[in-house]
């Protein structure tokens, strides 16, 4: 079978890798790609918003799948220009992506069906919010209802940067399918934990348990980022918080879009605060994390296509993940600047062969052109060095012996990741 992929980023390079591991798959095509995939994949230079363009080519080339990276293209709508009987794709159609699309539905489904997440208020007027952040005490969690890169939440103890927030939520040219809502939530406090699951519609079938790192670095008001390393799995999440997570969140948030006719397939992400009342929903992305993924895949035995057909057919129910014993580390490597800056020079980047040696160590691209048969850098977040060990002690001295051989001038990396594992 020929398979597509979308998107350009580590996590696109991570499935791209796998998917090609499958005996079911003869080739991959990834739209538009990056350094990583043109070396193992044909990369397409059809952007991953094209979503017209995209389903002609999956047609025209007779591909057998289609696995959709990013939400953009989902939240946009690209399950609706599949023909589903002809063309397979693997992904949320138009309205369940709406999960992520819009942070008041993904509330109202939610509040409606009790799935435990922290208080909030929608407003469609400024003056209303503004009046609102001024009677209530901080910190402030404002939030731009539709899709906006991860730039669209400001947390924050400073009234005047919540008021901005604000501001910024209610300018239209700033954001994606901006809906001219904004929210104010309450703040949640607790640890972070990203649960993945696959969903047939009416099965779930989860994946391990990761933490990402959205902070540039470790100082407190750092920026936040795409982010900066993850790791997999998170050993606080006890077999009881596991069971919680499934039972009062994911499996209820399946059944609920299911009665609201939004047909659930695809992967559902779950971004959860885990707070003192248990753990609570902070948001829901329709599709794989990044750096998450990069952290997960490494583990995975199993052919990940049986899990994304099964998906596609409507019964996850009789399918299992095998998994690896095996921990793992992932480090993002980023470009001088980022997350400050769009622009980032062409420097070329030296070692990638010599990490890749390491044992345990695999290294996704995210932000990589090949120019003159060299890798350059092409984007804010370069590289995910991920590796696995016996235990976190393990995989981080791999990952980062993997990290000392990579070099290009002014490149930043967090020293901490996973070290909250050991
Ligand atoms: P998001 O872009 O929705 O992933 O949010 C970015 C980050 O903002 C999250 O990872 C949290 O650290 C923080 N955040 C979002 N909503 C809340 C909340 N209600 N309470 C506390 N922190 C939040
Ligand atoms: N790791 C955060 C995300 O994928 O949105």
């Amino acid at each position: 079978m020929r398979v597509l992929v979308v998107g350009s980023g580590g996590r696109e390079h991570a499935l791209t890798k796998k998917i090609l591991e499958s005996p079911e798959v003869s080739e991959v095509f990834v739209a538009p790609g990056n350094g990583g995939t043109r070396e193992i994949a044909h990369n397409v230079d059809i952007a991953a918003a094209d979503c017209s363009r995209l389903v002609r080519f999956a047609k025209r080339n007779r591909v057998g799948l289609t696995v959709v990276g990013p939400e953009v293209p989902l939240v946009l709508g690209i399950g609706g220009y599949f023909d589903y009987r002809s063309q397979k794709m693997f992904g949320p159609g138009p309205g369940a992506a709406m999960l992520e699309g819009s942070k008041n539905y993904a509330k109202t489904i939610m509040k409606r069906y009790g799935i435990p997440t922290g208080e909030s208020s929608l407003f469609a007027e400024y003056h209303h919010a503004i009046d609102f952040l001024k009677k209530m005490p901080p910190p402030y969690v404002v939030k731009v209802d539709g899709l906006a890169g991860g730039k669209g939440v400001v947390v924050t103890s400073d009234l005047k940067e919540a008021e901005a927030a604000v501001r910024r939520g209610f300018s239209k040219s700033e954001y994606i399918n901006p809906h001219d809502l904004v929210l104010i939530e309450e703040c949640l406090e607790g640890w972070e934990l990203s649960m993945l699951a696959f969903s047939d519609g009416r099965n779930i079938l989860p994946l391990v348990p990761a933490q990402d790192y959205k902070r540039l670095d470790t100082e407190k008001n750092s920026p936040n980022t795409g982010g900066m390393g993850s790791y997999s799995p998170v050993p606080k999440v006890t077999p009881e918080l596991y069971e919680e997570i499934i039972e009062s969140i994911l499996k209820p948030t399946i059944t609920a879009m299911a009665k609201e006719g939004m047909t659930y397939k695809g992967i559902i992400y779950a971004g959860l605060m885990i707070t003192e009342d248990g753990p609570k929903v902070i948001e829901f992305n329709c599709r794989f994390g990044d750096p998450e993924t990069q952290a997960i895949i490494p583990r995975l035995e199993s052919d990940i296509m049986e899990p994304m057909l099964a998906v596609v057919e409507g019964d996850l129910s009789g399918v299992k993940l095998k998994w690896k014993p095996e921990v793992c580390a992932s480090v993002v490597i980023a470009s001088g600047g980022y997350p400050g800056t769009d622009h980032y020079p062409e420097l070329e980047i030296q070692g990638i062969d010599d990490a890749s040696r390491i044992e345990g160590v695999t290294i996704y691209h995210a932000g990589t052109t090949i120019k003159d048969g060299e890798f350059h850098i092409a984007g804010g977040r370069v590289l995910n060095v991920s590796a696995l060990g016996k235990d976190f002690g393990e995989a981080r001295e791999r990952a980062y012996e993997a990290v000392s051989k990579i070099k290009f001038p002014d490149m930043c990396y967090r020293t901490d990741i996973a070290l909250t594992g050991i």
